[in-house]
Protein backbone atom coordinates (compact mmCIF):
# COMPACT_ATOMS: atom_id res chain seq x y z
CA UNK A 1 0.00 0.00 0.00
CA UNK A 2 2.55 2.33 0.58
CA UNK A 3 4.49 1.45 -1.83
CA UNK A 4 2.26 2.18 -4.51
CA UNK A 5 1.68 5.53 -2.89
CA UNK A 6 5.11 6.22 -3.24
CA UNK A 7 5.54 7.78 -6.82
CA UNK A 8 2.31 9.84 -6.43
CA UNK A 9 3.88 11.36 -3.42
CA UNK A 10 6.93 12.30 -5.37
CA UNK A 11 4.28 14.17 -8.09
CA UNK A 12 2.66 15.91 -5.24
CA UNK A 13 5.85 17.33 -3.64
CA UNK A 14 7.24 18.74 -7.18
CA UNK A 15 3.77 20.25 -7.32
CA UNK A 16 3.87 21.93 -3.78
CA UNK A 17 7.63 23.30 -4.76
CA UNK A 18 6.54 24.54 -7.97
CA UNK A 19 3.70 26.45 -6.68
CA UNK A 20 5.12 28.47 -3.08
CA UNK A 21 1.81 30.68 -3.87
CA UNK A 22 -1.59 29.16 -1.78
CA UNK A 23 -4.06 28.65 -4.24
CA UNK A 24 -7.54 30.40 -3.07
CA UNK A 25 -10.86 29.45 -4.84
CA UNK A 26 -14.61 30.85 -5.04
CA UNK A 27 -17.64 30.44 -6.83
CA UNK A 28 -20.34 32.25 -7.45
CA UNK A 29 -24.02 30.42 -8.38
CA UNK A 30 -25.82 32.36 -11.35
CA UNK A 31 -28.82 33.00 -9.83
CA UNK A 32 -29.47 36.69 -8.98
CA UNK A 33 -28.20 40.22 -9.41
CA UNK A 34 -25.17 40.92 -6.95
CA UNK A 35 -26.15 43.30 -3.94
CA UNK A 36 -24.98 45.44 -1.53
CA UNK A 37 -24.52 41.90 1.15
CA UNK A 38 -22.92 40.16 -1.37
CA UNK A 39 -20.67 43.01 -1.98
CA UNK A 40 -19.48 43.56 1.22
CA UNK A 41 -19.60 39.72 2.45
CA UNK A 42 -17.84 38.63 -0.71
CA UNK A 43 -17.13 40.30 -3.39
CA UNK A 44 -14.79 43.24 -2.05
CA UNK A 45 -12.82 40.66 0.21
CA UNK A 46 -12.23 38.59 -3.12
CA UNK A 47 -11.30 41.74 -5.08
CA UNK A 48 -8.84 42.83 -2.70
CA UNK A 49 -7.16 39.12 -2.90
CA UNK A 50 -7.00 39.10 -6.38
CA UNK A 51 -4.61 42.01 -6.30
CA UNK A 52 -2.12 40.42 -3.83
CA UNK A 53 1.01 38.44 -5.52
CA UNK A 54 1.56 35.80 -3.32
CA UNK A 55 -1.62 34.30 -3.67
CA UNK A 56 -2.80 32.84 -6.83
CA UNK A 57 -6.91 33.09 -7.22
CA UNK A 58 -9.44 31.25 -8.97
CA UNK A 59 -12.67 32.60 -9.38
CA UNK A 60 -15.67 31.35 -11.08
CA UNK A 61 -19.42 31.68 -12.38
CA UNK A 62 -20.92 28.31 -10.95
CA UNK A 63 -23.25 28.26 -13.92
CA UNK A 64 -23.90 23.97 -13.76
CA UNK A 65 -24.49 24.97 -10.01
CA UNK A 66 -27.20 27.45 -10.97
CA UNK A 67 -29.02 24.59 -13.20
CA UNK A 68 -29.96 22.63 -9.32
CA UNK A 69 -32.22 25.78 -8.07
CA UNK A 70 -32.97 27.98 -11.10
CA UNK A 71 -34.87 26.38 -14.40
CA UNK A 72 -35.49 29.97 -16.19
CA UNK A 73 -32.58 29.86 -19.00
CA UNK A 74 -33.08 34.01 -19.01
CA UNK A 75 -32.35 33.99 -15.43
CA UNK A 76 -28.78 32.34 -15.65
CA UNK A 77 -28.11 34.41 -18.63
CA UNK A 78 -28.57 37.36 -17.27
CA UNK A 79 -26.54 36.50 -14.08
CA UNK A 80 -23.80 35.57 -15.72
CA UNK A 81 -23.77 38.42 -17.40
CA UNK A 82 -24.45 40.59 -14.07
CA UNK A 83 -21.88 38.62 -11.89
CA UNK A 84 -19.30 38.94 -14.36
CA UNK A 85 -19.57 43.00 -14.80
CA UNK A 86 -19.99 43.63 -11.35
CA UNK A 87 -16.71 41.66 -10.96
CA UNK A 88 -14.87 43.27 -13.42
CA UNK A 89 -16.12 46.74 -13.06
CA UNK A 90 -15.20 46.86 -9.41
CA UNK A 91 -11.43 46.04 -10.74
CA UNK A 92 -10.62 42.24 -10.20
CA UNK A 93 -7.32 41.85 -11.41
CA UNK A 94 -7.58 39.58 -13.99
CA UNK A 95 -4.26 39.33 -14.51
CA UNK A 96 -3.24 37.39 -11.32
CA UNK A 97 -6.49 35.98 -10.67
CA UNK A 98 -7.94 33.14 -13.27
CA UNK A 99 -11.71 34.18 -13.58
CA UNK A 100 -13.88 32.17 -15.83
CA UNK A 101 -17.71 30.27 -16.26
CA UNK A 102 -17.34 26.64 -14.96
CA UNK A 103 -18.94 25.51 -18.25
CA UNK A 104 -15.92 26.61 -20.05
CA UNK A 105 -13.98 24.01 -18.45
CA UNK A 106 -15.25 20.35 -19.20
CA UNK A 107 -12.78 18.74 -17.36
CA UNK A 108 -15.04 19.84 -13.89
CA UNK A 109 -18.00 17.71 -14.88
CA UNK A 110 -15.66 15.05 -16.13
CA UNK A 111 -14.06 15.01 -12.57
CA UNK A 112 -17.26 15.33 -10.93
CA UNK A 113 -18.20 11.68 -12.47
CA UNK A 114 -14.82 10.42 -10.86
CA UNK A 115 -15.39 11.04 -7.60
CA UNK A 116 -19.37 10.62 -7.57
CA UNK A 117 -17.89 6.98 -7.82
CA UNK A 118 -16.16 7.58 -4.54
CA UNK A 119 -18.41 9.45 -2.68
CA UNK A 120 -20.79 7.59 -0.15
CA UNK A 121 -24.22 7.96 -0.69
CA UNK A 122 -25.11 8.17 3.14
CA UNK A 123 -22.49 11.33 2.70
CA UNK A 124 -24.59 12.87 0.66
CA UNK A 125 -27.93 11.83 2.53
CA UNK A 126 -26.04 14.20 5.29
CA UNK A 127 -25.83 17.57 2.82
CA UNK A 128 -27.52 20.19 4.74
CA UNK A 129 -29.64 21.46 1.51
CA UNK A 130 -30.74 17.74 1.26
CA UNK A 131 -31.84 17.52 4.69
CA UNK A 132 -33.42 20.72 4.50
CA UNK A 133 -35.77 19.82 1.60
CA UNK A 134 -36.71 16.61 3.05
CA UNK A 135 -37.94 18.38 6.04
CA UNK A 136 -39.78 20.83 4.39
CA UNK A 137 -41.36 17.90 2.62
CA UNK A 138 -41.89 16.48 6.23
CA UNK A 139 -43.14 19.52 7.49
CA UNK A 140 -46.30 19.52 4.55
CA UNK A 141 -47.02 15.83 5.14
CA UNK A 142 -45.54 14.87 1.78
CA UNK A 143 -46.54 11.32 1.05
CA UNK A 144 -42.87 11.10 -0.42
CA UNK A 145 -39.76 13.10 1.61
CA UNK A 146 -38.22 13.22 -1.68
CA UNK A 147 -40.75 15.67 -3.71
CA UNK A 148 -39.44 18.03 -6.35
CA UNK A 149 -35.66 17.05 -5.07
CA UNK A 150 -33.65 16.71 -8.09
CA UNK A 151 -30.26 14.84 -7.85
CA UNK A 152 -28.58 17.88 -8.79
CA UNK A 153 -29.21 18.97 -5.39
CA UNK A 154 -28.68 15.64 -4.05
CA UNK A 155 -25.27 15.48 -4.96
CA UNK A 156 -24.54 19.32 -5.39
CA UNK A 157 -21.74 18.62 -3.13
CA UNK A 158 -19.29 16.47 -5.63
CA UNK A 159 -19.79 19.13 -8.41
CA UNK A 160 -18.88 21.64 -5.84
CA UNK A 161 -15.82 19.00 -4.40
CA UNK A 162 -14.75 19.13 -8.40
CA UNK A 163 -14.63 22.78 -8.91
CA UNK A 164 -12.23 22.84 -5.73
CA UNK A 165 -10.21 19.48 -6.05
CA UNK A 166 -9.51 20.15 -10.29
CA UNK A 167 -7.39 23.19 -8.95
CA UNK A 168 -6.33 21.39 -6.13
CA UNK A 169 -7.03 24.93 -3.70
CA UNK A 170 -5.58 25.48 -0.61
CA UNK A 171 -8.68 27.97 0.50
CA UNK A 172 -12.13 28.31 0.06
CA UNK A 173 -13.27 31.94 1.29
CA UNK A 174 -17.39 31.18 1.85
CA UNK A 175 -19.84 31.79 3.98
CA UNK A 176 -20.77 29.82 7.22
CA UNK A 177 -23.30 27.92 5.09
CA UNK A 178 -21.42 26.28 2.94
CA UNK A 179 -18.44 24.98 5.60
CA UNK A 180 -19.90 21.40 5.41
CA UNK A 181 -19.62 21.34 1.87
CA UNK A 182 -15.52 22.12 1.87
CA UNK A 183 -15.46 18.96 4.91
CA UNK A 184 -17.46 17.17 2.09
CA UNK A 185 -14.87 18.18 -0.59
CA UNK A 186 -11.99 17.10 1.75
CA UNK A 187 -13.75 13.40 2.91
CA UNK A 188 -13.81 13.09 -0.69
CA UNK A 189 -10.22 14.17 -1.54
CA UNK A 190 -9.37 12.16 1.32
CA UNK A 191 -11.25 8.76 -0.70
CA UNK A 192 -9.96 9.66 -3.48
CA UNK A 193 -6.27 9.86 -2.35
CA UNK A 194 -6.52 6.26 -0.32
CA UNK A 195 -7.93 4.69 -2.76
CA UNK A 196 -5.11 6.02 -5.89
CA UNK A 197 -1.98 7.71 -4.42
CA UNK A 198 -2.22 11.31 -3.15
CA UNK A 199 -3.34 13.09 -5.71
CA UNK A 200 -5.31 15.85 -4.12
CA UNK A 201 -4.69 18.51 -1.71
CA UNK A 202 -7.00 18.47 1.02
CA UNK A 203 -9.17 22.64 1.02
CA UNK A 204 -9.75 24.23 3.78
CA UNK A 205 -12.78 26.99 4.37
CA UNK A 206 -11.83 30.34 5.12
CA UNK A 207 -14.59 32.24 6.72
CA UNK A 208 -14.00 35.89 7.20
CA UNK A 209 -15.08 36.72 10.78
CA UNK A 210 -14.30 40.79 10.21
CA UNK A 211 -16.37 40.85 6.83
CA UNK A 212 -19.87 42.51 7.55
CA UNK A 213 -23.07 40.92 7.28
CA UNK A 214 -25.63 43.33 5.82
CA UNK A 215 -29.59 43.58 7.10
CA UNK A 216 -31.96 43.91 4.17
CA UNK A 217 -35.23 46.47 3.70
CA UNK A 218 -37.07 44.46 6.34
CA UNK A 219 -33.86 43.91 8.59
CA UNK A 220 -33.58 40.71 7.98
CA UNK A 221 -29.99 39.15 6.86
CA UNK A 222 -29.89 41.65 3.24
CA UNK A 223 -30.19 37.84 1.41
CA UNK A 224 -32.07 36.66 -1.89
CA UNK A 225 -34.31 34.05 -0.57
CA UNK A 226 -35.56 37.38 1.69
CA UNK A 227 -36.66 39.29 -1.06
CA UNK A 228 -35.15 42.12 0.63
CA UNK A 229 -31.68 43.04 -1.37
CA UNK A 230 -30.69 46.57 -2.05
CA UNK A 231 -28.99 45.71 -6.01
CA UNK A 232 -25.12 47.08 -5.93
CA UNK A 233 -25.65 48.75 -9.13
CA UNK A 234 -29.13 49.61 -9.16
CA UNK A 235 -29.34 52.97 -10.96
CA UNK A 236 -29.54 56.55 -8.67
CA UNK A 237 -33.24 56.76 -8.66
CA UNK A 238 -33.37 53.56 -7.39
CA UNK A 239 -31.05 53.10 -5.02
CA UNK A 240 -32.21 56.10 -3.33
CA UNK A 241 -35.96 55.04 -3.38
CA UNK A 242 -34.42 51.97 -1.93
CA UNK A 243 -32.60 53.50 1.00
CA UNK A 244 -35.41 55.36 1.46
CA UNK A 245 -37.83 52.00 1.99
CA UNK A 246 -35.71 50.69 4.65
CA UNK A 247 -37.72 49.49 8.01
CA UNK A 248 -36.75 51.98 11.12
CA UNK A 249 -38.14 52.15 14.31
CA UNK A 250 -40.70 55.06 15.27
CA UNK A 251 -38.39 57.12 17.01
CA UNK A 252 -38.91 60.76 16.31
CA UNK A 253 -36.08 62.89 15.42
CA UNK A 254 -34.32 64.13 18.86
CA UNK A 255 -34.41 60.96 20.68
CA UNK A 256 -31.62 59.10 21.17
CA UNK A 257 -31.24 55.98 18.91
CA UNK A 258 -29.67 52.50 18.92
CA UNK A 259 -27.05 52.28 15.74
CA UNK A 260 -26.23 48.61 16.76
CA UNK A 261 -29.70 47.07 15.96
CA UNK A 262 -29.94 49.67 13.12
CA UNK A 263 -29.76 48.65 9.13
CA UNK A 264 -29.15 51.74 7.71
CA UNK A 265 -26.14 51.51 10.01
CA UNK A 266 -25.05 48.70 9.42
CA UNK A 267 -24.98 49.74 6.31
CA UNK A 268 -23.00 52.86 6.48
CA UNK A 269 -20.68 51.10 8.43
CA UNK A 270 -19.82 48.52 5.62
CA UNK A 271 -18.63 51.42 3.61
CA UNK A 272 -17.67 53.91 6.14
CA UNK A 273 -13.80 54.78 7.82
CA UNK A 274 -13.40 54.07 11.47
CA UNK A 275 -14.08 57.59 12.34
CA UNK A 276 -16.47 58.07 10.06
CA UNK A 277 -18.56 55.22 12.04
CA UNK A 278 -17.75 56.70 15.56
CA UNK A 279 -18.90 60.45 14.59
CA UNK A 280 -22.31 58.56 12.99
CA UNK A 281 -22.95 56.81 16.60
CA UNK A 282 -22.76 60.46 17.95
CA UNK A 283 -25.20 61.46 15.98
CA UNK A 284 -27.66 58.49 16.33
CA UNK A 285 -26.94 59.03 20.79
CA UNK A 286 -27.90 62.13 20.02
CA UNK A 287 -31.20 61.60 18.08
CA UNK A 288 -30.31 61.91 14.35
CA UNK A 289 -33.89 61.88 12.55
CA UNK A 290 -34.34 59.12 10.35
CA UNK A 291 -35.26 60.79 7.13
CA UNK A 292 -31.91 62.92 7.87
CA UNK A 293 -29.78 59.50 8.36
CA UNK A 294 -31.27 58.32 4.36
CA UNK A 295 -30.36 60.91 3.31
CA UNK A 296 -26.70 60.68 4.42
CA UNK A 297 -26.66 56.99 4.11
CA UNK A 298 -27.78 57.61 0.23
CA UNK A 299 -25.19 60.24 -0.64
CA UNK A 300 -22.62 58.30 1.12
CA UNK A 301 -22.88 55.12 -0.83
CA UNK A 302 -23.80 56.65 -4.20
CA UNK A 303 -20.53 58.73 -4.00
CA UNK A 304 -18.80 55.37 -3.28
CA UNK A 305 -20.41 53.47 -6.35
CA UNK A 306 -21.25 55.98 -8.97
CA UNK A 307 -17.85 55.43 -10.72
CA UNK A 308 -18.10 51.66 -10.57
CA UNK A 309 -21.33 51.53 -11.44
CA UNK A 310 -20.28 53.95 -14.27
CA UNK A 311 -17.61 50.61 -15.71
CA UNK A 312 -20.83 48.01 -14.89
CA UNK A 313 -22.76 49.85 -17.04
CA UNK A 314 -20.46 50.49 -20.15
CA UNK A 315 -19.64 46.31 -19.74
CA UNK A 316 -23.16 45.56 -20.14
CA UNK A 317 -23.39 47.99 -23.31
CA UNK A 318 -20.32 45.81 -24.47
CA UNK A 319 -20.41 41.88 -23.92
CA UNK A 320 -18.25 41.38 -26.09
CA UNK A 321 -15.19 42.12 -23.82
CA UNK A 322 -16.75 40.62 -20.66
CA UNK A 323 -16.97 37.36 -22.77
CA UNK A 324 -13.47 37.38 -23.65
CA UNK A 325 -12.13 37.83 -20.60
CA UNK A 326 -14.18 34.96 -19.17
CA UNK A 327 -12.66 33.22 -22.39
CA UNK A 328 -9.22 34.35 -21.72
CA UNK A 329 -9.64 32.89 -17.86
CA UNK A 330 -10.84 29.79 -19.10
CA UNK A 331 -8.02 29.34 -21.66
CA UNK A 332 -5.41 29.68 -18.38
CA UNK A 333 -7.60 27.41 -15.91
CA UNK A 334 -7.43 24.76 -19.02
CA UNK A 335 -3.93 24.89 -18.47
CA UNK A 336 -4.20 23.14 -15.30
CA UNK A 337 -7.38 21.21 -15.58
CA UNK A 338 -6.45 19.11 -18.84
CA UNK A 339 -3.24 17.78 -18.13
CA UNK A 340 -4.06 17.35 -14.13
CA UNK A 341 -7.47 15.26 -15.50
CA UNK A 342 -5.65 12.92 -17.62
CA UNK A 343 -3.56 12.05 -14.72
CA UNK A 344 -6.48 11.63 -12.86
CA UNK A 345 -8.06 9.66 -15.19
CA UNK A 346 -4.67 7.29 -15.57
CA UNK A 347 -5.10 6.77 -11.84
CA UNK A 348 -8.49 5.58 -12.07
CA UNK A 349 -7.17 3.12 -14.99
CA UNK A 350 -8.76 5.43 -18.20
CA UNK A 351 -5.94 5.86 -20.50
CA UNK A 352 -5.53 4.71 -24.14
CA UNK A 353 -4.08 0.96 -24.55
CA UNK A 354 -1.03 -0.25 -25.80
CA UNK A 355 0.96 2.88 -24.36
N1 LIG B 1 -22.24 26.62 -3.56
C1 LIG B 1 -21.62 27.90 -3.40
C2 LIG B 1 -22.66 28.89 -2.87
O1 LIG B 1 -23.84 28.66 -3.02
C3 LIG B 1 -21.05 28.40 -4.70
C4 LIG B 1 -19.96 27.51 -5.17
C5 LIG B 1 -20.03 26.59 -6.17
C6 LIG B 1 -18.65 27.44 -4.62
N2 LIG B 1 -18.83 25.96 -6.31
C7 LIG B 1 -17.98 26.45 -5.36
C8 LIG B 1 -18.01 28.11 -3.58
C9 LIG B 1 -16.66 26.09 -5.06
C10 LIG B 1 -16.71 27.75 -3.28
C11 LIG B 1 -16.04 26.75 -4.02
O2 LIG B 1 -22.28 29.89 -2.31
Amino acid sequence: MLLQHLPFSSTKTQRMSEKNKATVLTGITTTGTPHLGNYVGAIRPAIAVSHDEHVSPYYFLADYHALIKCHEPETVRRSSLEIAATWLALGLDTENAVFYRQSDVPEILELTWILTCVTAKGLMNRAHAYKAAVAENEAKHENDPDKGINMGLFSYPILMAADILMFNADKVPVGKDQIQHIEMARDIAARFNHLYGEHFVLPEAVIDEHSATLSGLDGRKMSKSYNNTIPLFAPEKKLRKLINKIKTNSLEPGESKDPDSCTLFSIYRAFATHGEVEEMRKRYAEGIAWGEMKKHLFEYINEKLASPRERYEALLESPEHIEKELRDGAEKAREKSIPFLQELRKAVGIQPIGV
